[in-house]
């Protein structure tokens, strides 16, 4: 085990058996996880990208059988933000919290139309930021457009690559049609965000084998690993869900197979382990994305439950997470947090 982490760490290749067995393993994880600590130094350094997070609509047309915002969830109050006061909170969290990335987050709300989001994007742009969308599937000429309007990145996470595990709990959803749109992004010149829930039910290790060669085929730019967290309100309320070790080991592996790219340290994993993310932070990530919505929504952006800061204020949680950073030696990097491509990449 330990040759093939040294061999990941000097040649950032590993094949699907080879990841395989890196998963399975239980004796060599500590050593894992350094290996992606000195590979997440040696290539995108100490500093850590925050990206302020806005959570400006819980409503979604789709039904994904692992989330509390799934349309069929009567049990949530519904809220969509003004584009005031999304603006408003991306003013605030530019210029008082000094954040460099904006992250417009929200369930497939189609009162947003393109013209309304590019006019959202606009304004966000004048205040010197970083922009992120993370609003689902949508068509190549709409990607196309928010980046014309300003938009700089964008999150879609392909959720499982095992296409039956996918289809079973994406109900209406269709994989092939979800990388087509993952792969539009780069083709819309967005920097490519995509990631995967880790701990479904009946998910393998070779799945998240085969997730993490996605990864590396796709050149992706960031990467979100999560553990599963089973909601009250869905089908799977009754799931085991995943576990933060499992979590770390697949981004861990995803850090030395692409050392170069952007990596955050989950919600998700926070929500398992009160200290999930200082763990992920040492074990191969790299940003942070402080949650911004104000108190009154964000208890009702419950994609999951227990989610750690949701009584907080904006402020507060940039608080913690500037502690949480501080504690481990490491600092708030101040710009913008673009990928930077090694040589590896841009051969
Ligand atoms: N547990 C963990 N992550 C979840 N997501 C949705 N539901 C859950 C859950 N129950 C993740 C999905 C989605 C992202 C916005 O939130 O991966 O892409
Ligand atoms: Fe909607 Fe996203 Fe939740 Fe699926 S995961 S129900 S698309 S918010």
């Amino acid at each position: 085990m330990k040759k093939l982490i040294e061999k990941a760490k000097k040649t950032h290749a590993l094949n699907r058996d080879e990841i395989i067995s890196l998963l399975y393993d239980k004796n060599c994880t500590s050593e894992l996880f350094c290996a992606a600590d000195e590979v997440r130094l040696k290539y995108v350094g100490d500093n850590i990208h925050l990206r302020a997070l806005i959570e400006f609509s819980n409503i979604c047309k789709n039904n994904c059988c692992y989330c509390g915002l799934r349309k069929d969830n009567k049990n949530i109050s519904r809220y969509r933000m003004s584009e005031d006061t999304i603006f408003k909170l991306a003013e605030h969290a530019a210029n008082n919290m000094n954040l460099k990335t904006i992250v417009l987050q929200s369930g497939e709300d189609l009162f947003f139309d393109c013209d309304k989001l590019c006019a959202i994007i606009q304004k966000i742009k004048t205040l010197d930021v970083a922009l992120t969308l993370s609003i689902g599937e949508k068509t190549l000429e709409e990607y196309k457009a928010y980046k014309k309007a300003g938009a700089d990145r964008f999150l879609l996470r392909i959720e499982t690559t095992d296409k039956e595990i996918y289809s079973r709990y994406d109900p209406n959803m269709d994989w092939e049609t979800r990388v087509q749109c993952i792969k539009n992004l780069g083709i819309a010149g967005l920097e490519i965000g995509t990631g995967v829930l880790v701990g479904l039910p009946d998910q393998k290790l070779e799945s998240y084998a085969d997730d993490i060669l996605f990864f590396k085929n796709l050149n992706a730019d960031m990467v979100g690993i999560g553990p599963f967290i089973p909601h009250p309100d869905t089908p799977l309320k009754d799931a085991k869900g995943g576990t933060l070790d499992m979590a770390l080991k697949v981004m861990a592996i995803t850090r030395l197979l692409l050392p170069d790219i952007n990596i955050p340290a989950t919600t998700a994993m926070e929500t398992l382990e009160p200290n999930g993310q200082t763990k992920a932070l040492q074990a191969g990530a790299n940003v942070i994305m402080p949650n911004v919505t104000l108190t009154q929504y964000r208890k009702h952006y419950e994609l999951y439950p227990g989610k750690s800061t949701t009584n907080y204020t904006p402020d507060e949680t940039l608080c913690e997470i500037k502690n949480k950073i501080a504690l481990i030696g490491r600092k708030v990097s101040n710009d913008y947090g673009f990928r930077k491509k090694s040589q590896l990449h841009s051969k």
